[in-house]
């Protein structure tokens, strides 16, 4: 596993804004796109492309096009749905996969209540969004659902991440396939009720509101 933290002014500037707990959801929900507008520039350096060739008004030009089969981007539920947007304005040509992943506020174990991944990943490059890596657990489940599929090329796009979840994942997936982490910030530490310290709080809730169990 590779791990890539961004290094931006912006996007330091829009995490601090986001840390903020007066900062609203319209606020907070404007920023995690923005933030994944800048962090999805990194994370698709590698989107595989082929040569294509355009008529300009003047002459023919060879470009690049993005190669086929098309990447798949997956929101895990929820919170990965604030960043969706983001991605696939980026991707447009992207195909979307959806996995509903709850922590267990208890065990802290990630259960599973959704899974809308197509059978076979092979070949295919798979984007995995979560603004949270805390223990790491909703993440190497996620990982292994694609890896299980047949998925080799696999990117995880993530805002903040806590050293333990990053280490976690690093140990679990090993070199088990091209898995790249692309986060803004890695923060200080999880306390002991698995939250990231300093953090944003919980991001599902500050996205779309407390649902509860
Ligand atoms: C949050 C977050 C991650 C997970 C991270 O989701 O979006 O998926 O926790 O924690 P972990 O690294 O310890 O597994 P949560 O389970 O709270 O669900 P939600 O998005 O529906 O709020
Ligand atoms: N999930 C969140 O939303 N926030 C954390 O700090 C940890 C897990």
């Amino acid at each position: 596993m590779e791990l890539h933290v961004a290094d931006h002014p912006l996007i330091r500037h829009k995490v601090t804004v986001l840390r903020d707990k007066t900062t609203p959801s319209p606020t907070f929900r404007l920023l995690v796109d923005e933030l994944v507008t800048l962090l999805a520039y990194e994370a698709t350096r590698q989107v595989r492309v082929v040569e294509h060739e355009v008529e300009t008004p003047l002459t023919t030009a060879i470009g690049t096009k993005i190669a086929d089969p098309a990447p798949i981007i997956v929101p895990i539920l929820r919170a990965g749905l604030g960043m969706l947007d983001g991605m696939t304005r980026l991707i447009p040509s992207a195909e979307v996969g959806f996995l509903g992943l709850k922590r267990d506020e208890e065990t802290l174990e990630a259960v599973t209540y959704a899974n809308r991944l197509p059978d076979d990943l092979t070949g295919r490059q798979v984007f995995l969004i979560d603004p949270m890596l805390a223990t790491g657990g909703s993440l190497i489940a996620a990982i292994e659902y694609t890896l299980e599929r047949g998925a080799t090329d696999v990117t995880c796009v993530c805002l903040l991440a806590a050293p333990e979840g990053i280490e976690k994942v690093q140990q679990e997936i090993g070199d088990r396939g091209d898995v790249k982490v692309v986060v803004a910030h890695v923060d200080e530490k999880l306390n002991e009720q698995g939250y990231i310290v300093p953090g944003l709080g919980d991001a599902g809730d500050r996205l779309y509101g407390i649902i509860g169990d």
